[in-house]
């Protein structure tokens, strides 16, 4: 009988080689998908690693740049954060993982797709909801969700009777996920809230006390609510994330330690490293604070919510999210202008904001001998403002 085909979401690890095997004794002739969204990411090794387990094919595709430009770029001008600590790189990354998953099965013309995350996490949904929506027929197949194996420690054993190789890695001791956008760090002793996070445990960031002594100053420079330069230097929104990784890093800015609600009910503790994703989030939220009217501002604060509750949720592919944008794509117009900022310790520390959309005018706010505030437009407004409180005549 000739076998189904199915697209595996493929990292190498030891889920998704696990996966890779077990699909493979249960019949079906895998392809593995790789996605480069910004990991120590090496396309050979991954390819060898999936030939090696088994895979009939192999798709390894660099999606940094669509990454940022269709997934974070958006997130940013919506000033997604999911309770208050979480700038969505893991969430984001999922519906376009799902996206190609879609686009190889119909290019190979498989009617499966399978993925290796777990009964209780976030991202099962995330992946599926997005081929749900984008290719309702394609079955999923979700083999931790299925399989005999119980633990971590019995999927090592599995591991290792099928010859799959498991490497010491830190991978092994805590969960990670990374991209350019973040890194996601849970599980092993980061489970006992009784243990703070090691050292060791961050990948992107120093500490405050490992940090440079002096202090940097970086100016942000954006166009239409997208970062376009740093320091004055053009660049493409990729490089400008991967840079301020570096220099954020440095810096010791962006980690933050959540207990966070998960879709499925449960609180879990993630440890998040953004450096690039907070000091952009900040840099835009400074122009926005300068070039939009109050009533604007207060509107972006519950798109903002709306919008990582979206993400967070795996409603990527949804009419909601679309119109949302539409109304981003509309406010973010006004969304240029550069901010300076003093990395110092774990600080931003802003110096300087400008915008030609400035609504901003010294005129009106200043105290000093050239105030246009006409002092009489008070007393009428006053008045106005107290008639629903007017007892008597
Ligand atoms: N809790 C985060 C989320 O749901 C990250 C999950 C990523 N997985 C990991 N292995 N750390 O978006």
């Amino acid at each position: 009988m000739k076998k189904e085909k199915l697209i595996l979401a493929y990292s190498g690890g030891l889920d998704t080689s696990c996966c890779l095997n077990w699909l493979k004794d249960k019949g079906f002739e895998v392809i593995c998908f790789s996605a480069n969204l910004g990991s120590e990411f090496l396309p050979k090794e991954i390819k060898t690693k999936a030939k090696e387990g088994g895979a009939f094919n192999v798709y390894v595709k660099d999606l940094r740049e669509e990454f940022s430009k269709n997934y974070i770029l958006p997130a940013l001008k919506a000033g997604a954060l999911y309770q208050n600590k979480y700038l969505l790189s893991t969430a984001l990354g999922r519906p376009l993982i799902a996206k190609y998953l879609v686009e190889i099965a119909r290019s190979e013309n498989a009617k499966f797709v399978a993925h290796g995350c777990s009964a209780k996490g976030n991202d099962q949904i995330r992946l599926e909801l997005a081929v749900k929506s984008l290719a309702p027929d394609l079955e999923i197949i979700a083999p931790l969700r299925s399989w005999e194996l119980k633990s971590r420690e019995e999927e090592i054993d599995y591991a290792r009777k099928n010859k799959i190789s498991v490497e010491s890695t830190k991978n092994k001791i805590y969960s990670i996920d990374k991209n350019i956008w973040g890194v996601s760090i849970e599980a092993g002793l980061l489970e006992d809230l009784d243990n703070s996070v090691p050292e060791e445990a961050y990948i992107l960031t120093k500490s405050a006390q490992a940090a440079l002594d002096d202090s940097e100053e970086v100016e942000i420079e954006f166009s239409e609510g997208c970062p376009v330069k740093i320091n004055k230097k053009a660049m493409e929104f990729t490089d400008i994330i991967e840079s301020l990784n570096k220099i954020g890093g440095r810096h010791a800015i962006g980690r933050t330690d959540l207990i966070e609600d998960r879709v499925v009910g449960i609180k879990s503790r993630e440890i998040y490293e953004a450096p690039a994703a907070w000091i952009l989030h900040k840099a835009l939220a400074e122009i926005e604070e300068l070039v939009f009217t109050k009533d604007m501002l207060e509107f972006k604060e519950i798109i903002a919510k709306r919008y990582a509750d979206l993400v967070y949720h795996g409603f990527w592919f949804y009419e909601l999210k679309d119109s949302l944008d539409a109304f981003l794509k509309e406010s973010s117009t006004k969304l240029t202008g550069k901010v300076l900022f003093k990395l110092y310790k774990g600080n931003v520390v802003t110096l300087k904001r400008s915008s030609k959309y400035s609504l901003y005018k010294k005129s009106l706010a200043t105290y000093g001998k050239k105030d246009l505030f006409s002092r009489e437009w008070a007393e009428g407004f006053i008045n106005i403002l107290a008639n629903p409180f007017r007892r008597g005549k």
